[in-house]
């Protein structure tokens, strides 16, 4: 991937402080988050109207970070569609590259979802079926990543 030397200028002059990824849940039931590196960290259970903050990180074998959701309990484990939500930071943490995918389905299907971090650009999937074309984008590091569910 290459940015321009304007980008990436503008990029390292922001603030360094590393931001959160955030999963909110807008839907009417419970949806189930795993923060993934090189282990699968515990199940997080979020309720309507609740989220699930970790600082962005990296990890020293896998690099980047995807937090699998599902709308199934234990659906990591039992095959249940994933929506992937990825992120990875640059070496010095001041930029991180953020993307949508999906495994074994798509979760949200007939729901909107959206990744947004301000003053970079968002990831919108209407009805929660990949609409086509790169999903992956630039955000700033100190500025949260937020994935919504039903949004
Ligand atoms: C996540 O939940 C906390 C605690 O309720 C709240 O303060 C914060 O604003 C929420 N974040 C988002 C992005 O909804
Ligand atoms: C989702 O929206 C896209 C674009 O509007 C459309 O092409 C697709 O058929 C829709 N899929 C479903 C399952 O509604």
């Amino acid at each position: 991937m290459y940015y321009t030397l304007a980008v990436l200028t503008a990029l390292a002059s922001s603030a360094a402080a590393v931001g959160n990824a955030v999963v909110v849940n807008k839907c009417s039931s419970t949806i189930y988050a795993w923060s993934v590196g090189s282990s699968v960290g515990t199940k997080q259970t979020i309720a309507t109207g609740k989220n699930f903050t970790e600082p962005l990180h990296s990890d020293a074998k896998s690099g980047g970070i995807a937090l699998k959701i599902t709308t199934v309990d234990d659906g990591l484990y039992n095959g249940s569609p994933q929506q992937i939500f990825s992120y990875s930071l640059d070496g010095a943490s001041v930029w991180y590259v953020y993307d949508l995918s999906t495994a074994f389905g798509e979760p949200f299907l007939g729901k909107r979802i959206t990744v947004t971090s301000t003053g970079s650009p968002s990831i919108v999937w209407a009805n929660g079926s990949n609409p086509g074309g790169s999903q992956v984008k630039v955000g700033v590091s100190g500025v949260d990543v937020v994935f919504t569910g039903c949004a």
